[in-house]
């Protein structure tokens, strides 16, 4: 049987009804807020093509980290700019490096945030790959090793959280390994599982000053018609001792999030992209579109796909409007 048994619209009627059978509640809890990190002093550039977000010096990252733990933001993620490029992206794990010192920075300060790096080497790396180059090829053996020394340079100064996004085979494992040999058994890894190759990375890659100098990430990242490749990522990364697991980008990618939650009982991550953000800002500030219900439904939608666990670069303006509302 159903109308005019049934009628939907009956828990539709009010707020507070509507309140009531909510199935997804957005809060600042499961959110990270990433930030670029570079070397100096009193360094605050903002990145033309994202509004709102900075390249920063460590002691400008504490500050802004202070607000981020101030509006119940629970975490951070830090991105690097190093000094000088070079072949291996040898700064990448440099005891003073701008993420090695924004980390230390912050722990001094005693904010109550968890602090996660992107372990990488695009951003330190002359001809802007996620590895090293040899006959145009980008190595993978070679590659996580160096990778693993990153993610230990950042636990050393006191990361809770590392996450390699670079995409090469085994870096799980290795990471793994070099922090177990290095007496750090209790910190987590979030897995970049499966990262698409995708255009959605534009405007971040003019932010970390990333992009390849040749070719493109296809051979590592991942293709974006594949959906059952990615549970196949996702299994491998957690076997090699994944804590969390992401899906990036997430708007174009909710499906993924949806199957991988559904077939894996680790916590499920998504990283809502630089361009996702960058096409927001640019229709608001055109007055086209209502950007705070745009952004809080954007946020729905990537949770109520699947992610417990959202990286965005709205963190910020979530948390001050969910206190607001
Ligand atoms: C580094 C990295 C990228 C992003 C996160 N880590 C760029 C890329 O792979 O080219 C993208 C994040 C964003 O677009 O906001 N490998």
């Amino acid at each position: 049987m159903t109308f005019p048994i049934h009628r939907p619209r009956r828990l539709r009627r009010t707020e507070a009804l509507r309140d009531l059978v909510r199935e997804t509640r957005v809060s600042a809890a499961g959110l990270i807020y990433p930030m670029f990190a570079c070397p100096g002093n009193k360094v605050r550039v903002e990145v033309s093509s994202m509004p709102g977000v900075f390249q920063q010096s460590p002691d400008q990252i504490v500050e802004e980290s202070r607000e981020v733990a101030d509006l119940g933001v629970p975490a951070v993620i830090l991105f690097g700019l190093p000094e000088k490029k070079d072949e291996t992206g040898s700064e990448a794990a440099s005891p003073t490096g701008a993420v090695q010192r924004s980390i230390e920075a912050i722990r001094k300060a005693k904010l109550n945030l968890v602090v996660i790096t992107d372990v990488c080497l695009c951003e330190y790396t002359s001809h802007g790959h996620c590895g090293v180059i040899k006959d145009g090829e980008v190595l993978n053996d070679p590659s996580i090793a160096l990778l693993a020394d990153a993610a230990l340079s950042h636990v050393r100064a006191g990361a809770d959280i590392v996450a390699p996004s670079d995409m090469m085979d085994g870096r799980v494992a290795a990471i793994r390994e070099k922090l177990d040999a290095n007496k750090f058994t209790d910190i987590a890894i979030l897995a970049y599982a499966a990262k698409y190759s995708s255009a959605f990375y534009g405007p971040f890659r003019e932010a970390a000053q990333s992009t390849p100098q040749f070719g493109d990430r296809r051979s590592y990242q991942m293709d974006s018609a594949n959906v059952r490749e990615a549970l196949r990522e996702v299994a491998l990364d957690i076997e090699e001792g994944a804590d969390i697991i992401m899906v990036k980008p997430a708007l174009p990618y909710l499906d993924v999030i949806a199957s991988v939650r559904e077939r894996f009982d680790v916590p499920v991550g998504a990283y809502n992209v630089s361009a996702e953000y960058s096409m927001v800002k640019a229709a608001a500030r055109n007055g086209w579109i209502d950007e705070q219900r745009i952004v809080l439904e954007i946020m729905t939608s990537i949770q109520r796909a699947g992610a417990s666990v959202v990286l965005t670069y709205h963190a910020k303006d979530v948390a001050r409007w969910l206190k607001s509302c």
